[in-house]
């Protein structure tokens, strides 16, 4: 009776955690596309990024339902996993390895990393204290230079560096966690088997690319002004 009630503990957490990551899953991809317009150039990025801003309601519930997630993501896996740790409290002295991925071996390590990133992403653009030269104004037609703080940020291979490890970081992450979610909801069909495998690298390599696509193009200079 006991472990029923486990189970299906379990099986809720699960299907919790999946949809809190589903939702931030659909955040980065919107967030890639709408970061895609510094290619439109300053006036595309800024009157796009103040849209949001123009609307504190919008604004703020759009924070509050984002942190929710991550809470709720974050909260969950972290129990589920030490409750699987303690489920099995003699560690496997041999490990094997065969079927499971690189990215699946090691979710906990890039969520960590990923969670990690996300904070450093925050305090260099959002909040701006990271690199205190970045310019944190508004533009011409007092709206916030979105623009000017890629710009600014791309240009310095520091920055380049870290944004490049938190793309590595991101991919592996996404690509284990997009296609477990069809297992943890029991959707399985031998025939779109291998769709659903597909669909992680699938969403990772897309968001990586797009996401890569930016901090280069403004490393190298292809971004109009
Ligand atoms: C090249 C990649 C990225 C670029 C160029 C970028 C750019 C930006 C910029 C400019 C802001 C500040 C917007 C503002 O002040 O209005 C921002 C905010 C944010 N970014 Fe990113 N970002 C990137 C990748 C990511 C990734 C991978 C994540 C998550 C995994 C992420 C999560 C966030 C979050 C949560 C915010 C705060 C949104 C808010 O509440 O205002 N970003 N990003």
């Amino acid at each position: 009776m006991r472990q029923a009630a486990q189970l299906v503990d379990v099986a809720r957490s699960k299907l919790m955690a999946s949809l809190a990551g589903l939702v931030l899953v659909g955040f980065v991809i919107v967030h890639m596309l709408g970061n895609l317009q510094v290619f439109e150039g300053s006036d595309a990025i800024n009157g796009y990024a103040s849209v949001l801003r123009d609307m504190p309601i919008f604004l703020w519930t759009a924070r509050a339902g984002l942190l929710t997630a991550v809470v709720v993501h974050v909260g969950l896996t972290v129990r589920l996993a030490l409750r699987n740790r303690q489920g099995r409290p003699v560690p496997y002295t041999l490990r094997r390895y065969r079927a499971a991925s690189v990215a699946s071996r090691t979710m906990a390590l890039t969520g960590s990393l990923l969670l990690m990133f996300i904070v450093f992403h925050l305090l260099h653009l959002t909040v701006g204290i990271i690199d205190p030269a970045a310019p944190h104004g508004m533009d011409a037609q007092g709206r916030m230079d979105v623009y000017g703080k890629i710009i600014h940020a791309f240009r310095n291979p520091l920055y380049v560096g870290i944004y490049v490890g938190g793309q590595l970081v991101l991919g592996l992450h996404l690509s284990h966690a997009v296609s477990s979610v069809f297992q943890t909801w029991g959707i399985a069909h031998a025939a779109l088997d291998r769709l659903f495998k597909l669909a992680g690298p699938g969403v990772a390599l897309f968001v990586v690319l797009g996401n890569l696509a930016i901090i280069f193009a403004v490393f190298l200079g292809w971004v109009r002004t």
